[in-house]
């Protein structure tokens, strides 16, 4: 299987998890067996602080997420060297550099890509471009609600759901620099028409993604 694994800077980078970090490079190490695999890591709390800095220096949006994704590649360096070998030698630019790295037989590991949108957006422009089976989502909630469960408490938890039914449980259509919900409005635009599967579980036990690969039921599908 061709695996897109995006890691919310929510779990891994805020605050900084190194417990995380070091479990979920044995994740990847169990996956490569016998999957090809794009990692996709977020800017977390760091992100969001340099955001917030570059706003009040009143520079513009595109700065600002330009600052974010420098972040974003920083902690998708640290992770690809923690990978070490199985890993590429550096991290992926662009869609050529995933692709020549899939060739090697290596993991891909990347941040952030351009201005404009979030690393889901990512996780889903590479998934289309490689023409992965599944992407898994590590994230700080245990997959979609039908409200914010943070807010509300009788928000249920749905375990499958579709592209088209996903965007009424969400509050933000538009990008704002920092911006976070379950799953980004342009990322669900990209995979609306299938046919690849995005499965959203609580990044905070590394094991839920082995389980979700394994074609278990967990967190929530969206297809
Ligand atoms: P994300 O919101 O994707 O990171 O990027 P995250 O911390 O993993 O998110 P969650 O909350 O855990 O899901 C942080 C910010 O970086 C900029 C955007 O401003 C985004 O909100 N960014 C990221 C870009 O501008 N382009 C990218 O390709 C990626």
């Amino acid at each position: 299987m061709r695996i897109v694994l995006r890691l919310g800077g929510s779990v891994l980078a805020s605050p900084i998890n190194i417990d995380l970090i070091s479990k979920y490079a044995k994740v990847v190490q169990t996956l490569k067996q016998k999957n090809e695999l794009v990692v996709v890591v977020g800017g977390g709390n760091l992100a969001r602080e340099f955001i917030d800095i570059a706003k009040k220096l009143c520079l513009e949006e595109k700065d600002q997420d330009e600052i974010a994704i420098s972040i974003s590649r920083v902690f998708a360096q640290l992770f690809l060297k923690k990978i070490g070998s199985i890993g590429d030698i550096e991290i992926a630019l662009t869609f050529e550099d995933v692709n020549n790295c899939l060739k090697k037989g290596k993991i891909a590991v990347m941040g952030g890509l351009r201005p404009g949108i979030t690393t889901d957006t990512v996780a889903a422009l590479v998934a289309k471009y490689i023409q992965a089976n599944i992407i898994i989502k590590g994230t700080n909630q245990d997959g979609v609600y039908t409200k914010d469960p943070k807010k509300h408490k009788d928000a249920i938890k749905l375990d499958t759901l579709s592209y088209a039914d996903l965007p009424s449980v969400l509050q933000e259509n538009k990008h704002k620099a920092g911006i976070h919900q379950i799953v980004d409005s342009e990322a669900i635009r990209i995979l609306k028409n299938g046919p690849i599967r995005l499965i959203i579980v609580n990044g905070f036990n590394p094991n839920n993604i082995l389980v979700a690969a394994q074609g278990e039921k967990i967190g929530t599908e969206i297809s």
